[in-house]
């Protein structure tokens, strides 16, 4: 098979991370006969530095033209990068953002799983964690507070700021769709989240999952208000197979998942549009301040990048192979500093990516 790939290797950790993706999946494709080509595309903090813009339409069509992309993290540190003075539309997650609106990616899947070898990193009490859990938290991406309407101007000598939150119908439906699709393939459990006892846009949401979930009779579902559940994922996150919510809930809470796993390091994401074009990155950031010394994780890349070829080339034998090398190095006891315990081997960028090639072969 022929993948042809745009890559944004993005700021910070993201240049060594996505290398590291880059040689497992060249040796993948050795190993399985595929042709994998790479177009790199310049976004974010590297893109603002070379074209004055996080984002440039030369990028957009490389990106668009590509089968998938593939990316590292993009952004500086918030109080000290120069980026960070710029006005918010010329900022590197700008370029993020016209590319999830451009390319149509409205679904973002983030699995946040406990890893049996890294029991230990995780925060929560024993007796909350259990036998580990397992959950698929899918996002919307494309709608919300994020793309609404917003303004700030100054009302009679006082300055106000507006963020709009709106949703129609049809774009429930469609990362309803997704996600109903997504547990049946799991533990055919919906729990999708808002705040309807507050927000209309939460009350429609609610309407049109329950339509969705009535093509769903294999699939149970229940709603839940999105403080209880911050609250559920510290408390029993065992309850959670699929959390389906929207833009500005999927962002804050799947950042709250990721870290009871205790190794964001580890977690990938995608993003996918209608038909099998996706955006597959990890879900840390950028990471500046261990930049360039070759300490950085790049298991959630490599992870994202067996994502792809499974939605997107659907390898799915591919991508196994993949995920378990990455399994079996850390059962031989490999970490990076970031999982790093008491009698394991530590190993830094580089060299996990080449142990987890060593696997493959
Ligand atoms: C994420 C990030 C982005 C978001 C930022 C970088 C704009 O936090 O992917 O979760 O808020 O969506
Ligand atoms: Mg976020």
């Amino acid at each position: 098979m022929k993948c042809n790939l745009a890559v944004i290797k993005g700021d910070g950790i993201g240049p060594e991370i996505v290398s590291e993706a880059m040689n497992v999946l060249d040796a993948v494709a050795k190993k399985y006969g595929h042709e994998i080509s790479y177009k790199q595309i310049l976004m974010g903090g590297a893109s603002i530095d070379v074209h004055g813009i996080p984002l440039t339409s030369e990028a957009l069509e490389i990106a668009r033209k590509s089968d998938a992309v593939l990316m590292g993290s993009i952004g500086g540190n918030t109080s000290t990068s120069p980026w960070y003075q710029l006005p918010a539309d010329k900022r590197p997650e700008a370029g993020l953002l016209s590319l999830r609106k451009e390319l149509g990616l409205f679904a973002n899947i983030r699995p946040a799983y406990l890893y049996e070898e890294l029991k230990k990193a995780c925060p929560l009490r024993d007796d909350i964690i259990g036998d580990g859990f397992d959950m698929v938290i899918m996002r919307e991406l494309t709608g919300g507070l994020y793309f609404g309407e917003r303004s700030t101007e100054t009302i009679d000598g006082v300055r106000v700021a507006k963020d709009s939150l709106t949703y129609n119908e049809n774009e429930i439906r469609r990362i309803a769709i997704k996600a109903f699709d997504i547990a049946r393939k799991r533990k055919k459990h919906v729990i999708s989240v808002d705040k309807a006892n507050v927000l209309d846009s939460s009350r429609l949401w609610r309407q049109v999952v329950e339509e969705v979930a009535k093509d769903y009779s294999d699939v149970t579902y229940e709603h839940m208000l999105v403080d209880n559940c911050a609250m559920q994922l510290v408390n029993n996150p065992k309850q959670f197979d699929v959390i389906l919510t929207e833009n500005m809930f999927g962002d804050i809470l799947s950042d709250e998942a990721s870290m009871i796993t205790g190794s964001i390091g580890m977690l990938s994401s995608a993003s996918l549009a209608k038909g099998k074009f996706g955006l597959y990155e990890p879900s840390h950031g950028s990471a500046p301040d261990i930049a360039g010394q070759d300490i950085a994780n790049p298991i959630a890349t490599i992870l994202s990048a067996a994502m792809m070829l499974r939605y997107s080339f659907d390898l799915d034998k591919e991508a196994d192979d993949m995920e378990f090398a990455v399994k079996k190095v850390l059962a031989k006891g490999y970490r990076t500093v970031d999982i790093m315990s008491e009698g394991m081997t530590k190993v830094g960028t580089k060299e996990m990516g080449q142990k987890i090639i060593e696997e493959l072969e």
